[in-house]
């Protein structure tokens, strides 16, 4: 193994975990969560997700964050090395092809959500500053979908700023930027959660999050559960791979890996505390909220309330620097692999990556107004693209990945990686991969490619 990667090192553990913590806690956290958790049947959604983050999320966490340190390059790379290193067909680095391009296209629609926060945040700095208010939240959400032009500035100046901090290197962008980031974050949603639990909803919140109705649970409870562990942890897909390879040699990784799965989970739920107290407390269902969820009905409850505005553009700066973290965790995969093929500098390279994933997110842009009678296999183009990315390559990528760990990569190097761990914890870890994380996920992929 390597001790350096070439594109550099993350300075410290604290490091490394909030920079995979930046990764993992995003849009899929305080906005997919919360209305996950809303259209399918609350405490029964939630219990089914916490089994899959145990049972599938933690043992894949590891096994990306090992590979990534033991080739210490881009993902599609390290992949060729490790399976050759290991006597195996080179073609196991379609890992790396099926999560690199699946990043591009993820990234080219979390960027046009990206932009809405964004909007909003300018929305509420405006009403701070004695502008208009939002009398009509619906009528303001649509007429931000329905306008191209909006999304496309939005879009633009959210991939800037993901391109900005790529660009600038792993610790000059991404590292200095998640040290300041994250405690932003976690000092707005603490605020965000008093906030909730001062509503005296906050019972009924926690009642419709966590009393599970057992009766709800369904195939379609599974399947929506999983997905969201996967794309809430941004595994399968090489963005943690990518981290693990600027992982310095002497940090244990099972310990990072539960620092990262507590975090995303802690803050997937407290963005749940916050929310539905608001939402119920402002007469909404919390019920089958859908994607609008949290940019039409907590408006209403920003208006109505005493400090309304400045804590509704604390809530939208919150989202933005959440989907920020993120958006870098994807640019970075295809960043290093560019860089790792060409002679260009990343300087050059970032930017590159970055126009192309621009272009793709127009698609997005278009399919919510003049493209949105377009279909393709019965969805919108923007909804085909996520199929495709993240119902279909991801659980794909993350069930090639617990097979390459459990049953291809020598046992001798993960245990080398993961010295710290018992013996008969490292014993079910492999057998989770082995076993428990393929059926559950083919199961899933099975459910998903029979009902498309
Ligand atoms: N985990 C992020 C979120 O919750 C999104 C994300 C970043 C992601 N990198 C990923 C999802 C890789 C899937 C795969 O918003």
């Amino acid at each position: 193994m390597d001790s350096k990667s070439i594109h550099g090192m993350w300075s410290s553990r604290l490091a490394f975990i909030l920079a995979a913590a930046g990764s993992a806690v995003g849009l899929g956290n305080i906005w997919r969560f919360p209305y996950l958790a809303s259209d399918n049947g609350g405490g029964a959604f939630v219990l089914v997700y916490l089994a899959c983050i145990a049972l599938v999320g933690l043992p894949i966490m590891l096994a990306e964050i090992l590979i990534g340190r033991q080739g210490r390059m881009s993902p599609i790379n390290t992949l060729l090395k490790l399976s050759r290193e290991g006597g195996h067909s080179p073609a196991w680095s379609v890992i790396g092809w099926i999560g690199t391009i699946s990043l591009v296209l993820i990234l080219s629609f979390y960027s046009v959500v990206g932009g809405w926060t964004l909007y909003y945040a300018a929305l509420y700095l405006m009403q701070l500053l004695g502008g208009d208010p939002i009398t009509d939240p619906v009528a303001t959400f649509t007429g931000l979908l329905a306008s191209p032009g909006q999304l496309v500035i939005w879009h633009s100046v959210f991939m800037i700023l993901t391109v900005g901090v790529v660009a600038m290197g792993v610790e000059k962008g991404l590292e200095r930027m998640v040290r300041f980031m994250m405690p932003t974050l976690l000092v707005l949603l603490l605020v965000l959660a008093g906030y909730g639990i001062s509503t005296g909803h906050f019972g009924d919140a926690v009642s419709f999050l966590f009393k599970p109705d057992f009766s709800k649970i369904t195939g379609s409870t599974l399947l929506s559960a999983l997905g969201q562990a996967f794309f809430s942890l941004s595994l399968g897909l090489t963005c943690i791979m990518a981290y693990g390879a600027y992982l310095p040699r002497d940090v244990s990784i099972p310990r990072v890996s539960v620092s990262v799965v507590f975090a995303d989970t802690g803050v997937a739920l407290l963005a749940g505390l916050a929310i539905f107290p608001i939402v119920i407390a402002f007469g909404l269902n919390p019920e089958g909220g859908g994607p609008g969820l949290i940019f039409t009905s907590l408006p209403n409850a920003f208006n109505a309330m005493s400090w309304g505005i400045p804590y509704g553009l604390a809530f939208f700066v919150l989202l933005a620097v959440a989907a920020w973290t993120s958006s870098i965790s994807m640019l970075e995969p295809p960043t290093a692999m560019l860089v790792e093929r060409s002679e260009l500098k990343r300087r050059v390279a970032a930017p590159l990556i970055g126009v192309g994933v621009w272009v793709i997110g127009l698609v997005t842009v278009f399919s919510l107004n003049i493209w949105s009678s377009v279909r393709v296999a019965g969805r919108d183009l923007q909804g085909a693209i996520e199929y495709l990315a993240s119902d279909i390559m991801l659980p794909v990528g993350g069930l090639l990945t617990a097979v390459f760990t459990g049953w291809f990569l020598s046992t001798r190097i993960s245990r080398e990686q993961m010295p710290d761990m018992p013996d008969w914890l490292f014993t079910l870890w492999l057998w989770a991969l082995r076993v428990v994380a393929p059926i559950l996920v083919l199961i899933v992929l099975g459910m998903k490619l029979s009902e498309a």
